[in-house]
């Protein structure tokens, strides 16, 4: 900390408990976006079937995009002057993304993808209100990344609607 130069605005010694309370919001993102890294990874290898194929593809695209997430989030706790956690404080949450029963069960990995990024969408936004005329650089990377989620579930929405035409979600 004794080669910290800034005062101006969020970076400003003033703002030490604002900065604090975006560091653990940015925190909490990085976790969030490190799970979906590894609940897409499995659940783009594990369906079966015909139908599967389109989804596990799009799974795929996504895993490089939500690593690319959670490295802006490092990036910018420690720009913060926070320090990004080590992986034993991770504590796994997506309880809605684990193998479904049958690997066939692609609706079961539809609808959990769009827990996770409505999980993801509902926090994100949160951050763009805590750090509103304090810490416009943080809001500019999450109304971003913000914009990137809400294409997932999009487009995931736009699978279970197929699904649910069909009678069969
Ligand atoms: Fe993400
Ligand atoms: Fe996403």
């Amino acid at each position: 900390m004794t080669t910290r130069t800034s005062s101006e605005g969020i970076l400003a010694d003033d703002n030490r408990e604002k900065r604090e309370e975006i560091i653990a919001l940015l925190t909490k993102a990085y976790w969030m976006e490190i799970e979906t890294v590894m609940s897409y990874i499995t659940n783009s290898v594990n369906p079966d079937g015909l139908r599967a194929q389109e989804i596990v593809e799009s799974l795929q695209q996504d895993i490089q995009e939500e690593l690319g997430h959670a490295q802006q989030f490092a990036q910018r706790i420690k720009e913060l002057y926070g320090v990004v956690p080590g992986s034993l404080d991770f504590s796994a949450e997506q309880s809605y993304l684990q193998p479904p029963e049958q690997q066939t069960d692609i609706v079961h990995v539809i609808k959990g993808v769009i827990e996770a990024e409505t999980g993801a969408i509902e926090h994100y936004n949160r951050i763009i209100e805590v750090t509103d005329g304090v810490d416009y650089v943080t809001q500019d990377m999450v109304i971003a990344i913000l914009r990137d989620e809400e294409g997932h579930r999009r487009l995931f929405e736009g699978f279970l609607r197929e699904f649910e035409v069909e009678g069969l979600a």
